[in-house]
């Protein structure tokens, strides 16, 4: 019998999450509140930028595998549900709000007629699925069972789909065996493929999630410290963590120092972990994390000063091409984004700004609206005093730095992501400044 699978909330995370559902084999309904958001989806339409997923939605949708509705009634008869609603950081900046998790779970538990399983995949504040579970318990309906589990999800933006189908390991934050048997069926297909899997209480399951962000944030601004270091002895702090990365203990990933992690996540999560672990009285456990947020910010403000001082002390009436503004590649998330903020500041010390970003200009006008930004990296760097790579996508990695020397003022570039070829440009005639490196003419 083919399972059929609800999916509340359909934003980046659930849309995703409902897509490969449906790609699994399932029976999938994808329930959220906003009307504009369901119609775009049943179209086929995304309203973010994520490769690959319209593709798995539309044909899905097509083939009638996948619907979505603004009724969570329609949801009641799944098997399984999945809560994919968000948690944003509070308005306080102290901790994740989890009003969207309980409204989801009261919107939907009072409708059930059979006993179910509701999996949470939000990263909550620890502690939340057990709270779940006593709403849940109050608003059952009378002889009505619904049993709260946990299963983190890890996917990052710009690979949602990748890391859906082929995830590095599964979690299943569990309180019975029943919901065990439950989800290992669901992600049969997964775990035939080898997928590792890590069965947990409820609350060692939501502190994996928060756990690894918090870690990869550190492993960050680990190395970002070192190319402070780097900055204040003349190092190159691609070397050291090149060489850092090949100890297997260690490895090369989320190694890379450049202008440091953005994004609707890390950021958010650490602050989020400290917020609860002060709720917790263990807040000293997690100080630390305070210094990992602010070597993070610290790297925005180095590279503002770098601009400056490559323009000779003062950015007034400068002009500064800024190619990014999406806090990473292969996507069009603005949210926190390390680019966006620099280029805001910049502005702020009086330089005339051309922002372009291959996909996240809409966003960005959003929310910077006084920036002015270029329909193309051409069109930005006309005319540069100054270059700022600040998002790694491959178009500006693929730049012909002859080329486009001969659009600029002055061959003077800032490579934010330690991306580019240092030594193509440097032969084209740039002056290359990276961050935690010497500056190489
Ligand atoms: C992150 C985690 O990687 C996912 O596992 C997690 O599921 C997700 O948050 C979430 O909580 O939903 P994401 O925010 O999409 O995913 O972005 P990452 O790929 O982790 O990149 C985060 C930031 O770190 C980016 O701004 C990137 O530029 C920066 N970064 C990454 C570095 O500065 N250096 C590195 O070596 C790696």
């Amino acid at each position: 019998m083919t399972l059929t699978i609800s999916v509340i909330g359909t934003g980046y995370l659930g849309a995703t999450h409902a897509a490969c559902m449906a790609e699994l084999g399932y029976a999938v309904v994808g329930v959220d509140t906003d009307p504009a958001k369901i119609a775009d989806l049943s179209d086929g339409r995304l309203p973010f930028y994520e490769p690959g997923l319209p593709e798995l939605i539309l044909a899905h949708t097509s083939a009638g595998a996948l619907r979505f509705t603004t009724e969570v009634a329609e949801a009641a008869d799944a098997d399984v549900h999945f809560l994919c609603v968000g948690t944003p950081q509070r308005p306080d900046g102290l901790g994740a709000d989890t009003s969207h998790v309980r409204a989801a779970v009261a919107g939907l538990v009072p409708h059930l007629r059979r006993d179910a399983l509701i999996v949470g995949k939000s990263t909550v504040p620890v502690g939340t699925a057990h709270e779940l579970q006593d709403l849940a318990d109050s608003l059952a309906p009378e002889g009505v069972r619904v049993e709260i589990a946990w299963n983190p999800e890890f996917l990052r933006e710009g690979r949602s789909v990748e890391d859906t189908l082929r995830p590095d390991r599964l979690v299943f934050g569990v309180a019975s065996d029943a919901a065990e048997r439950s989800l290992r069926a669901v992600y049969e297909r997964v775990l035939g493929a080898g997928t590792p899997l890590v069965v947990s209480d409820l609350v060692s399951a939501e502190l994996v999630k928060v756990s690894a962000n918090a870690f990869l944030a550190t492993k960050i601004s680990f190395i970002n410290a070192v190319a402070e270091l780097c900055e204040a002895t003349g190092g190159d702090v691609t070397a050291v963590s090149e060489a850092l990365g090949h100890d297997a203990r260690i490895g090369h990933a989320f190694l890379k120092a450049g202008l440091g992690f953005g994004g609707g996540c890390l950021p958010k999560d650490i602050r989020a972990m400290m917020a609860r672990a002060g709720e917790l009285g263990v807040d000293q456990a997690l100080t630390f994390l305070r210094e990992v947020d602010d070597i993070n910010m610290r790297r925005r403000h180095r590279v503002v000063e770098l601009a400056t001082e490559e323009v000779g002390g003062s950015l007034l009436g400068r002009r500064v091409a800024v190619l990014g503004a999406a806090f990473k590649p292969l996507t069009d998330d603005v949210r926190d984004s390390p680019a966006l903020n620099v280029a805001a500041q910049l502005q702020l010390r009086g330089a005339g700004v051309r922002v372009y970003d291959p996909q996240a200009i809409d966003n960005a006008r959003a929310v910077f609206p006084t920036l002015t930004y270029a329909d193309s990296a051409a069109e930005a760097l006309a005319d540069a005093d100054l270059v700022l790579l600040l998002t790694e996508w491959s178009e500006f990695l693929e730049l012909d730095p002859e080329q486009v020397g001969g659009l600029v003022a002055q061959r003077r570039v800032i490579d934010g992501r330690n991306a580019l070829d240092t030594d193509g440009w440097r032969r084209a005639g740039w002056s290359y400044r990276g961050l935690g490196r010497p500056r190489m003419e």
